[in-house]
């Protein structure tokens, strides 16, 4: 690489990763929007219910999730926010230290006064500080009495920030990783909170299995909740998103240049950072032209394979590769389960756990009975595209190949 495209790729504008926020976040003006109402009504001390968005990977869930986390704080709610881990004590002891933080913060921000009642409420609930009106700790609990001590604190929080007109936002990302007790429970006490008045609101996103899961864990969970589903961009906000992002680095994309993007971003957000990422890279050119962009396909391929397929295919077993091979050959979005035991000359009972399997790894969904698809765009032809090994190595300890 010279010396000038060395210098053009460190101020590259696109941002192909997972939750890298983007330049340009297009698309999601009615998710936005639906978050602003929040603000409004909690503002105007009116109830809510919360917000769940679900959706294939890499559509991205997670940067929405943190542009609504901070629309919430730049509205003076208090909010705080965990990825899932799957495990009850971890999850519950890290909700508690976030949420200590967002109490810190929310100190500092803005709010003194109202702050001080909080501590002095926070502190009645056995919850200490080290220095009364200085830092507040949430005190590390024990495992059987921890997820009792955290309902109380959103209790009282959520009480103090009512008579503010402000509100106790809890922001949960991956939500389907969460174990279902812990589920249940901030399921039950965002129910319990509405009840009384008291805004208490779990903004979520996850996997497109999310609604079915919440709603298995506590069957009012679809009154709970508005759901949304994040799919791919149209063409046209694709486009603008290209343009808008480059031009941020005083460039532009010729016509061609940005219609053969636009046929390679699919609509799908990663697509169109990976691609704009590599076309930006080849050239010093402006506008970039279309030769920029066909010479950096070959560069968004690995960019996608290293960030978003490879790991992906590594963390399952053997068995779980020798289906996802069986799903790609059927060269359908959704496939019968019954066709992938055909493809792999097995009884479609005997391959129930390795379909669990996939599916608690988050690498497939059903979206109806009898059928999987991938829950990430593109599986199929990186499967058969680049053969990847169904023999590695697996580590079942820590999910991945060596
Ligand atoms: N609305 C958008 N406009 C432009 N780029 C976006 C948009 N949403 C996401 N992206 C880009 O797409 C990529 C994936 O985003 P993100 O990690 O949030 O997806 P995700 O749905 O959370 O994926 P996963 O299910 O794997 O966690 C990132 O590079 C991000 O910058
Ligand atoms: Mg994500």
């Amino acid at each position: 690489m010279d010396d000038e495209l060395a210098v053009t790729g460190a101020l590259n504008p696109f941002s192909p990763g997972a939750g890298r926020p983007p330049k340009e976040l297009v698309g999601r003006t009615q998710e936005l929007d639906a978050m602003r109402t929040i603000i409004l009504r909690t503002a105007a001390g009116y109830t809510n219910r919360g917000l769940i968005f679900s959706g294939l990977r890499g559509v991205g869930k997670t940067v929405l999730l943190h542009r609504m986390m901070q629309m919430a704080k730049q509205a003076g709610l208090m909010t705080f926010r965990l990825e899932p881990s799957g495990s009850y004590d971890h999850d519950v002891a890290a909700l508690t230290k976030d949420m200590e933080r967002s109490i810190r913060r929310y100190r500092r921000a803005h709010f003194q006064q109202r702050a001080k009642d909080v501590v002095e409420r926070v502190q009645s609930l056995n919850i200490q500080t080290p220095l009364a009106g200085a830092e507040i700790t949430l005190h590390a609990p024990t495992p059987t009495d921890s997820a009792l001590e955290l309902e109380i604190a959103v209790e009282d929080l959520s009480e103090i920030l009512a008579e503010e007109h402000s509100g106790l936002f809890l922001f949960l990302d991956e939500f389907q990783e969460m174990d279902t007790r812990l589920m249940g429970t901030l399921i039950g006490l965002q129910h319990r909170l509405g009840q009384d008045m008291l805004p208490f609101y779990i903004i979520g996103t996850g996997l497109p299995n999310l609604p079915g899961v919440l709603t298995a864990s506590r069957s009012y969970a679809e009154r709970l909740f508005e759901y949304h589903e994040i799919g791919g961009l149209s063409d046209a906000t694709v486009a603008r998103c290209l343009q808008e992002t480059v031009e941020q680095s005083g460039q532009r994309f010729t016509e061609e240049a940005l219609n053969r993007l636009v046929l390679d971003a699919q609509g799908y957000p990663y697509y169109l950072q990976a691609y704009g990422e590599a076309a930006f890279n080849e050239t010093t050119s402006n506008p970039i032209p279309l030769d920029a962009v066909l010479a950096g396909e070959p560069q968004a391929l690995r960019i996608l394979d290293n960030g978003l397929y490879d790991s992906r295919w590594q963390r399952s077993t053997q068995l779980g590769r020798q289906y996802m091979h069986a799903m790609a050959s059927l060269n359908t979005d959704t496939c019968d389960t019954a066709a992938i035991a055909d493809a792999l000359h097995r009884k479609a009972h005997d391959l129930t756990s390795v379909r669990k399997n996939l599916i608690e790894l988050g690498l497939i969904y059903a979206p109806e009975r009898g059928k999987v698809a991938f829950t990430i765009p593109g599986m199929a032809d990186y499967i058969q595209r680049t053969n990847p090994a169904d023999t590695l190595p697996y580590d079942a300890k820590n999910g991945v190949s060596h």
